[in-house]
C-alpha cells in the first residue's frame, strides 16, 4: 500500500492558456518512479473537491537526497481550477508514485513519441529518462498536435535532446494543418521505428493505435480516465479488453500504460 504523504508546492506557474506547471518536494521514494507512472494529487488545502486526481509525472528530480515532483497541467474543472490558485508553502494531499509506466529494450535505437496537447507530460518523463540512461534519440522524432497553439507547451526540450520534432494544429497556427496522426502515417510510409509510445485525446490514441497495427509498429499508450482511488480500490476505472481472455484491467494498476495489442481499440 502506498503511503500517503503532505507535500510542499515549490512552484506553481502559469505557462499559456490553460497550462499550468507545479513543483512539489516529496519524499526520496520518489526517485525511483519510471516514466508512465502517475500521482494522485489533492487539488486544494481544504481537501474540497475530496477526491484527489491523476497526473502523469513530468518530471522527477532528485539533487543532493532532496527529491522534488514536477507536474504540467490543464484546467478543465473544479479541481484543476483551485490547484491553479495555490501558492508556494501550500501543502497538499500526495500518492504515489503509482501504476505501471512504459517499457523499453535497452537496445532502443529509434522511437516515435507522439502527443496530443497536455499528454505531452509523460513523454517529457520518458524522453529524459531514456537519454539518462544512454539512449541516443537522434533518430528518434516526437510528433505533437494540438487544438491551436495554444495547447503546445514545454517542446523545445524535445530538441536539446536531440529529437526530430513535427507539429501540426487542427486551425494551422502553428506547424501543419492537420491532425498528429496524419503526419505520423506520413512519416511512416519513409520509415518505421522500433516503438511509438503515445498520450493524449482519446480519439488521437485510438487513431495512433490503428496506425501503429497497419504499419505493424510495436505501440504503448498512456490511457486516461476519471480516477477516484488509484490504487485498484474502487473498480472505478475498469474496462473491458474485448480481448478473448474476457479480463477487466484496472487503468489505475494495470496501466495507466497498455500494449495496443492487448487492448480492444473500440473502448477508446
Ligand atoms: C493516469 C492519468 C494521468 C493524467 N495526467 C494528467 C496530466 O499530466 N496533466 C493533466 O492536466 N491532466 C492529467 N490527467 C487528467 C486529470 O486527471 C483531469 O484533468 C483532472 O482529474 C480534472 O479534474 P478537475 O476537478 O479539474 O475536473 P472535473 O471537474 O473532475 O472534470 C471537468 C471535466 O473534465 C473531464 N475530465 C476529468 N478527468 C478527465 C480525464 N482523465 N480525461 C478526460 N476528461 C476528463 C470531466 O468529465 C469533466 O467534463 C490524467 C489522468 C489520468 C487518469
Ligand atoms: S481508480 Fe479506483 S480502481 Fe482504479
Amino acid at each position: 500500500m502506498k503511503k500517503q504523504q503532505k507535500a510542499i508546492i515549490l512552484w506553481n506557474n502559469n505557462l499559456q492558456a490553460a497550462y499550468y506547471h507545479i513543483g512539489l518536494k516529496c519524499d526520496n521514494e520518489f526517485a525511483g518512479a519510471k516514466p508512465g507512472q502517475f500521482v494522485m494529487l489533492g487539488t486544494s488545502k481544504q481537501n474540497s473537491p475530496l477526491l484527489r486526481r491523476p497526473f502523469s509525472i513530468y518530471e522527477i528530480n532528485n539533487d543532493d537526497g532532496k527529491t522534488s515532483l514536477e507536474i504540467l497541467y490543464r484546467v478543465v474543472g473544479s479541481g484543476t481550477r483551485q490547484l491553479a490558485g495555490l501558492q508556494p508553502g501550500d501543502s497538499l494531499s500526495l500518492l504515489g508514485p503509482l501504476g505501471k509506466g512504459f517499457s523499453f529494450a535497452p537496445d532502443l535505437k529509434d522511437i516515435f513519441l507522439v502527443a496530443g496537447g497536455i499528454g505531452i507530460a509523460p513523454l517529457h518523463f520518458l524522453a529524459k529518462f531514456l537519454k539518462k540512461n544512454e539512449i541516443n534519440l537522434n533518430k528518434s522524432i516526437l510528433f505533437l498536435g494540438g487544438r491551436s497553439s495554444r495547447d503546445l507547451i514545454n517542446y523545445d526540450v524535445f530538441r536539446t535532446l536531440g529529437m526530430g520534432l513535427k507539429i501540426s494544429t487542427d486551425d494551422g497556427t502553428r506547424g501543419t494543418k492537420g491532425l498528429v496522426s496524419e503526419l505520423l502515417e506520413q512519416r511512416l510510409k519513409i520509415n518505421t521505428p522500433q516503438i511509438i509510445y503515445s498520450c493524449g485525446p482519446e480519439p488521437m490514441l485510438a487513431a495512433v493505435a490503428k496506425i501503429a497495427g497497419q504499419y505493424k509498429v510495436n505501440c504503448q499508450i498512456s490511457l486516461e480516465t476519471l480516477m477516484a482511488c488509484g490504487m485498484g480500490a474502487c473498480l472505478g476505472c475498469a474496462f473491458k479488453t474485448g480481448n478473448n481472455n474476457s479480463s477487466y484491467p484496472h487503468i489505475c494498476i494495470d496501466g495507466p500504460v497498455f500494449n495496443t495489442k492487448d487492448i480492444n481499440l473500440d473502448f477508446l
